[in-house]
């Protein structure tokens, strides 16, 4: 997760890593041809025999006709890159069975069998990281979602649940601590230096959820007691010389199970709760049963080398992964097409606990913005799809902000029209309804229509339709008669098979600031929760002799864009009193993001300039908000934001006229930046809110004050680097001193790197700063990074730092000649055929062509076709290059 938050099962045998991989042919799978499984294993038992490069899996499964489903005369047993050496049906050698593609299909007439397949894997050359794969000497699985197929044959869809053992052995020096799911119920020592452990976990799981890790671990222990009496060991698992860096993930841990007891009522069902940290990594991280691993970016941090923002995702990403205990495991997916039902659940259940152990109001700003930056663009453009999709090519390309960011608002918006209370009683009957099985997002909506008292049937819309609802709103005041009528009106768009378009419906909160009855600089109105449920909506409301000002999707109840009528002064006033924290920021945002394309397009005005500026002022000396707040409202929109608010958009010319507002900004309010950086130098180093919030404010106003005055400000920026007693402070400044074209410039990249030239999760960062760097050389300087000893294709980490940063960044990514985009499908073309999975996470980037002016637009297309034209791609990557194109 992460946004800042996939699986894959690509052509290539994992034991022929060198042999050319074959292209594989694309094939569409459709949510309307789902059949239930024919064939049920009730049991599992694995064996691993570990080496790194030659590990013997044994899997004996029993398997049972399933009753529900027609009747089949062969079972079929998925696998992906695998071959069986052996394969027994009820304890004699089976003959008849063949390949069909990857497939296992073993004829079997009767209705239950005991069948053992013998496979053998290469974890050392699994590049793909899916599957069974080594990093850096210890040997992990990652099996969501068909990773498992490329282990074992298997029926490997979520909609199989089985009860695992799992018993491990190998050299007890090279892998002395070895996990799987559930408890461990046996362990010894073997001949030859070898041990073993046998593990079992009570729970029935689908395949995608089992887990093994084999190495060279060291724990941080805990432990923590259930509402009911029952004593958890807790335990997170990361290599010798990381155990300081847990404590942080520890404290989350422990509060995320106290808290799903509270607000959810959830306990913990298992005696161990493991987790273990990995460098190599394709995604955030994965909620195995009893055993969740995460990228060690999630787990591990430290003070001096951890921002802010990193012990943040850290709480989030270690509270979104034991939520799924419940929202996932103990209820699971019928179908991968129903994802967003433990996804967008459990990203919702992840927010409010992140609000719930900070501030409400920054966490919902903070998700807000996630949410315009990452999923609105991909709603908008070719790779746009429901929270549900219906057809897909490869699953890990819908791991996306929609099915997860939009997932989760669209359950936040039930939680809201139903209130807390009855949410809670929808969310206690789907739990109790759906325990143990594989469910979909129907019967979570059903359970929420019972428990909750709700009417959903028109809410449904919101599972079969992408794109992001946009809504008018007009206000009318009759000052005669003192009434306000507010109407809203919906623009729809048909989608899928409906041939007449149909309104979503959603929660719209409210209020209106009467201005001639509040007291002066107080501001409060009564809030509305107004249900928009047809294509035009209006509501009256009485007793106002002036127009008041409107506040609207309050909250942001609603995953919207909003119309209203343009009045300057109405946002100037909402963003300085609006009591509402996200609308505050939203109606700031709206004025920056106005002026930041009236500039690109026309060049600059004072008189809007000067509004801005005594804004920031007003802001700045603001004692009703904290600094966390404060922080918020000094955050420009990001460019992201501002490329899909302009297209078609030349991103050079936004990101240049964005920093020549910051620029103005700096200049006009120098003297109060300078007292808040002066001011905040003064805070000792915690994690608290006061703390935090100055960190926060504090690199804010450097950044504007670098924009302003490069020179001076580097000399600021250098005396922060160098007294810093944190990450927050000295990243802050390396990122202000990386914008600015001063000597100080390489020094201070060059000490960074000396510093922490041991830790790779503080190198990724000095790879992201350099490559998101606004730099008239930043292109050369990425193609330098690249070349260095220490960057592999082969850890996502470094390719995401590197090359994500730089598809992020306008004035490289969007350079005029287009070698961003060359260098960008480059990457892609080489990352392909090791990380599929990885590799097509770049190519959203290209595919935003159609939002971006002409020129520019046909090199990103240019660059598209010429991965289209490629002899060899995945399956993952084809999917997101023709889409992209089409
Ligand atoms: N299911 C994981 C999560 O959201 C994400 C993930 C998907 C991790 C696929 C690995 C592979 O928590
Ligand atoms: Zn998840």
């Amino acid at each position: 997760m992460d946004i800042s938050r996939n699986p894959a099962m690509p052509a290539g045998n994992p034991q022929l890593a060198d042999a050319a991989p074959m292209p594989q042919q694309p094939l569409t799978v459709h949510r309307k041809d789902y059949r239930p499984p024919a064939w049920l294993v009730p049991e599992v038992h694995l064996t691993f025999d570990l080496a790194l490069t030659c590990t013997c899996v044994t899997a004996l499964m029993t398997v049972r006709r399933n009753p529900q489903a027609a009747r089949e005369e062969c079972i079929c047993l998925l696998g992906d890159g695998i071959v069986a050496e052996t394969v027994m049906v009820d304890g004699g050698i089976a003959t008849g069975w063949h390949m069909e593609g990857d497939d296992l299909i073993l004829p079997l007439a009767q209705d239950d069998a005991q069948i053992t397949i013998l496979t053998r894997l290469d974890p050392a050359a699994n590049t793909q990281l899916m599957g069974f794969y080594a990093s850096q000497g210890m040997l992990c699985t990652q099996c969501e979602a068909q990773g498992f197929r490329r282990i074992s044959f298997f029926p490997d869809r979520p909609d199989v649940l089985s009860t695992y053992t799992v018993r491990m052995e190998g050299s007890a020096a090279q892998f002395p601590v070895l996990l799987s799911n559930g408890n461990c119920v046996q362990s010894g020592a073997l001949d030859n230096g070898r041990h073993f452990a046998v593990w079992h976990d009570p729970w029935p799981k689908p395949s995608y959820l089992f887990a093994l890790v084999a190495g060279r671990l060291v724990a941080n222990r805990d432990d923590f007691t259930t509402r009911s009496g029952r004593k958890v060991d807790l335990a997170i698992w990361v290599r010798p010389g990381d155990e300081a860096g847990t404590a942080h993930a520890m404290q989350s841990l422990k509060h995320a199970m106290a808290w799903d007891e509270q607000v959810f009522g959830r306990e913990y069902d298992l005696d161990v709760f493991n987790i273990v940290a990995v460098s190599d990594f394709n995604m955030g991280a994965m909620e195995n049963k009893g055993l969740n691993i995460f990228n060690t970016r999630y787990i591990l941090a430290e003070p001096d080398t951890a921002t802010d923002a990193d012990y943040d995702a850290i709480e989030g990403v270690v509270g979104h992964e034991y939520f799924h205990n419940w929202s996932g495991n103990r209820v699971t997916c019928r179908d991968w097409f129903q994802l967003s039902l433990k996804e967008g659940f459990t990203v919702l259940r992840d927010q409010l606990f992140s609000a719930a152990m900070g501030s409400d109001a920054v966490k919902r700003i903070e998700d807000v913005r996630i949410l315009r930056a990452a999923q609105f663009p991909e709603d908008s453009g070719p790779l746009a799809h429901p929270i549900r999709p219906d057809s897909y090519q490869e699953i890990s390309n819908f791991y996306t902000a929609t099915v997860y960011n939009k997932g989760a608002e669209v359950i936040r918006m039930m939680r809201t029209m139903a209130g807390e209370d009855a949410f809670r009683k929808g969310s206690d009957l789907y739990f109790a309804r759906h325990d143990g099985e594989a469910a979909t997002c129907e019967d979570f909506i059903s359970a929420m229509e019972d428990g909750a008292g709700l009417d959903l049937a028109g809410f449904r819309r919101w599972y079969e339709q992408s794109g992001t609802p946009h809504v008018s709103m007009t206000m009318k005041h009759d000052s005669s008669t003192g009434a306000v009528t507010l109407t809203f009106v919906q623009r729809l768009s048909a989608s899928g098979d409906d041939q007449v378009p149909r309104p979503m419906v959603m929660p719209m909160k409210i209020a209106l600031f009467d201005r001639s009855d509040s007291a002066p600089g107080e501001f409060r109105a009564q809030e509305h929760l107004l249900i928009l449920d047809a294509r035009e909506c209006r509501f009256r409301f009485d007793g106002f002799g002036e127009a008041p000002m409107v506040s609207a999707n309050r909250g942001f109840s609603a995953p919207i864009n909003l119309d209203i009528a343009h009045d300057e002064s109405r946002l100037q006033f909402l963003a300085m009193h609006d009591d509402d924290p996200f609308c505050r920021y939203e109606a700031l945002q709206q004025i920056l993001t106005t002026e930041v394309l009236a500039t690109a397009a026309q060049g600059a005005d004072t008189q809007r300039r000067r509004a801005i500026t005594d804004i920031f002022s007003f802001t700045l000396a603001d004692d009703r908000i904290d600094d966390l707040m404060r922080g918020e409202l000094m955050t420009l929109p990001p460019i992201s934001v501002l490329i899909e608010t302009a297209a078609p958009a030349d991103p050079v010319a936004l990101q240049t006229a964005r920093i020549a507002l910051q620029a103005a900004i700096g200049t006009a309010c120098a003297d109060q930046l300078s007292a808040v950086h002066t001011r905040t130098a003064q805070h000792r180093y915690s994690l608290d809110a006061g703390s935090r919030g100055a960190r926060k404010v504090r690199n804010h106003a450097l950044f504007l004050l670098a924009a302003a005055d490069g020179d001076a400000a580097a000399r600021l920026a250098q005396r922060q680097y160098e007294n810093a007693d944190n990450m927050t402070d000295r990243q802050g400044a390396l990122v202000a001193i990386a914008g600015v074209q001063t000597s100080l410039r390489d020094t201070l990249l060059e000490d960074f790197a000396q510093r922490y030239r041991d830790n790779a999760l503080v190198i990724d960062k000095w790879y992201a700063i350099q490559a998101g760097a606004h730099h008239p050389h930043v292109l050369d300087q990425v193609s330098k990074l690249a070349k260095r000893d220490d960057f592999s294709l082969r850890n996502p980490n470094r390719v995401r730092a590197l090359y994500m940063a730089m598809a992020g960044n306008p004035t490289a990514f969007h350079e005029a000649s287009g070698a961003g985009y060359e260098m960008l499908a480059r990457l892609i073309l080489a990352l392909d055929p090791i990380n599929p999975q990885t590799a097509a996470r770049f190519v959203p980037s290209l595919g935003r062509w159609r939002r971006i002016e002409p020129a520019r637009s046909a090199l990103m297309r240019d660059a598209l076709k010429r991965l289209a034209a490629s002899s060899y791609l995945s399956r993952d990557v084809r999917e997101q290059v023709d889409k992209s194109l089409g």
